[in-house]
């Protein structure tokens, strides 16, 4: 494996099964009583956020702390980074203290990876801008084999605000890494520029009629919602909210049409109303909370993987 997890392109399908193998052994420690495994005593990981997080943050902690290490927090807002310090200034800084491994989520893309070249420490990338997001896609990947049984020959549509989403980017490579085929769905205006080469370069799907998706007759085996990102959106990518789920949100009636079995995932947070209706949120075939339950077991694996083998010095 490579010393890095920047993007999905740093792990070859056998170490995505690799990761799943020791993930799903991991995902039993998480019913039992007592939680803690032993794996990384003595080493210490710093989760550095630059931004906003509630499961990601909280999902790596957990991990880390279940294979007892040592996890600190850091957070942009309360760190010296709102003082002006440099991100390579307080990188090197909370290197120095002597950590073993680096958790990075950053608003810009290529963040991880230009952090990864300043530290001789394994770095995960927990999310950079609009470019990767790696672990989360191993979860979602996760999920859905455990629910499909395998994803080869499955075809999975990505439904949502694709334009600003590193989940999609990185979901796309994994996805299709597993054998899985991919149709990309979204209004033209949340349809990354320059799709269509694209597309036929990565070999996925594109489609702006999400409904002959979900029923057509290659219809879609699992389908993803992705958040519409408000906060990386410079003017108006849709009339209205109401114009936007009409076209391409999960609604109760689109939820009535999908086959029984077919699992529904979002990474969070959703916008219910929007993107996802409350019932199919909340509907038996909703994995929301399964992809959840699973970050917590893929990112032990992960750092299983990255750290537990390094050497201390
Ligand atoms: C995603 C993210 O931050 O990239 N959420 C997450 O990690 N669970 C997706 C999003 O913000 O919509």
């Amino acid at each position: 494996m490579n010393k890095h997890l920047l993007s999905i392109d740093d792990v070859g399908a056998d170490e995505i099964q690799e990761i799943f193998t020791t993930a799903a052994e991991m995902h039993d420690v998480q019913s039992r009583q007592v939680k803690k495994l032993p794996a990384l005593r003595g080493r210490t990981v710093i989760n550095l956020f630059f931004e906003d997080s509630t499961r990601t943050r909280s999902s790596f902690e957990i991990a880390g702390k279940w294979l007892s290490a040592d996890v600190i927090n850091l957070s942009a807002k309360g760190s010296s980074a709102s003082k002006g310090e440099s991100l390579r200034d307080t990188v090197l800084t909370v290197t120095a203290m002597g950590i073993d491994g680096l958790v990075v989520r950053h608003g810009a893309s290529g963040a991880a990876e230009q952090i990864s070249r300043w530290v001789d420490v394994p770095v995960i990338n927990a999310g950079d801008g609009t470019h990767e997001h790696p672990t989360q896609a191993l979860l979602d990947a996760y999920t859905l084999t455990r629910k499909l049984g395998t994803l080869e020959g499955k075809h999975v549509a990505i439904v949502g605000d694709l334009t600003h989403s590193r989940v999609f980017r990185s979901n796309l490579k994994c996805l299709t890494k597993l054998g899985a085929t991919v149709t990309a769905v979204a209004p033209p205006t949340l349809m990354p520029a320059g799709v269509g080469d694209w597309s036929k370069a990565a070999g996925f799907s594109v489609s702006y009629d999400l409904d002959e998706v979900l029923s057509g007759s290659r219809r879609a085996d699992a389908v993803m919602m992705l958040r519409v990102q408000r906060e990386r959106m410079s003017g108006g990518f849709f009339p209205t909210a109401r114009e936007y789920t009409v076209g391409y949100g999960l609604t109760r009636d689109r939820l009535a049409r999908l086959e029984p079995g077919t699992p529904i995932l979002h990474p969070g947070p959703m916008n219910r109303g929007l993107e996802i209706s409350a019932d199919a949120a909340d509907a038996l075939d909703s994995a929301v909370l399964d992809q959840v339950s699973a970050g917590v077991a893929v990112r032990m694996s992960v750092l299983y993987h990255l750290l537990a083998g390094e050497e201390t010095s």
